[in-house]
């Protein structure tokens, strides 16, 4: 079982096999995307929201984004941990940027960092580059941009828009990201930017032609019964089908047909029953 690093990512790329990228907050679903088989674990600031029950991802914390990787890279995958810059991580310069980039590789054990955007933000990516931490870039509809945007819609439609996206995508490659994620762009983007670049794209809401797809792990599993996005496929009905694993044993426990003594302990066998009954 050998550990996948931004190198087998880049090697997938060249030889056209599709990457397989599934987010994760927490132990248990860290093993359950692991053993699933997924390439790479993003453990993404969409906890604010999947997890947290924020409206956006912006009150997620570096503090929180840690406790959060620690919980994904203590499952031991074998999954490539990508742990999300949180919003206000990067924003003030490449130098907080690195600090941040330095706290989820040495106190979470992340293997790679990701930071939303171009632009200014270039300059961090450069700068965690330059120190050998691995940086996946995001570009499209980033969602700490979500005040920005005026909403969560579907960015580079337009001719200027998807020049600039796709500008944008060589300037994150130069500055030296190992892999961008695309979110929520027109599919003829998402495969221009695909072929154009060399190192990995990661689709969600970006068509059918780039490296790999990602999907949140609620999502995927439907675990919120309200969410339906377009450029989600459930894989999965969590939502109802956990919720009648609930409600049956709610009923058993009502009705008094759980616990039965097959879940229960017994006392020893030479206890006298005097004593037994003194314990009970
Ligand atoms: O935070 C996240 O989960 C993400 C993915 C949606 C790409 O950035």
């Amino acid at each position: 079982m050998k550990k996948i690093t931004s190198h087998h990512l880049r090697e997938a790329k060249r030889r056209g096999e599709r990457i397989v990228v599934v987010t994760a907050y927490d132990h248990a679903s860290a093993r359950i995307v692991d053993g699933a088989g997924a390439d790479a674990i993003l453990v993404g600031d969409s906890l604010g929201m999947v997890v947290q029950g924020h409206d956006s991802t912006l009150p997620v914390t570096l503090e929180q984004m840690i406790y959060h990787t620690q919980c994904v890279t203590r499952a031991r995958p074998r999954a490539h941990v990508v742990a999300d810059l949180p919003f206000g991580t990067f924003q003030r310069g490449a130098g907080p940027a690195l600090d941040a980039a330095i706290r989820l590789i040495q106190e979470a054990s992340a293997e790679a960092v990701k930071v939303e955007g171009a632009g200014p933000r270039l300059e961090c990516i450069e700068r965690i580059a330059r120190e050998d931490i691995p940086v996946w870039a995001h570009l499209g509809l980033t969602p700490q941009s979500v005040h920005g945007f005026g909403g969560y819609r579907v960015q580079g439609r337009e001719k200027q828009a998807f020049r600039a996206l796709l500008d944008a995508a060589r300037q994150v490659e130069s500055a030296g990201a190992s892999a961008l994620v695309l979110e929520c762009i027109p599919y003829e983007l998402g495969r221009e930017i695909t072929t154009t670049i060399s190192i990995p794209t990661i689709g969600i809401g970006a068509g059918p032609h780039c490296d790999g797809q990602v999907l949140v792990f609620h999502d995927l599993l439907g675990l919120n019964e309200e969410f339906r996005p377009r450029f989600v496929k459930r894989y999965a009905e969590g939502a109802r089908d956990l919720g009648d694993a609930v409600a049956a044993f709610a009923r058993e426990v009502r009705e008094g047909t759980f616990p039965t003594l097959d879940h229960s302990f017994e006392r020893a066998a030479d206890l006298p029953d005097a004593e037994a009954s003194a314990e009970d």
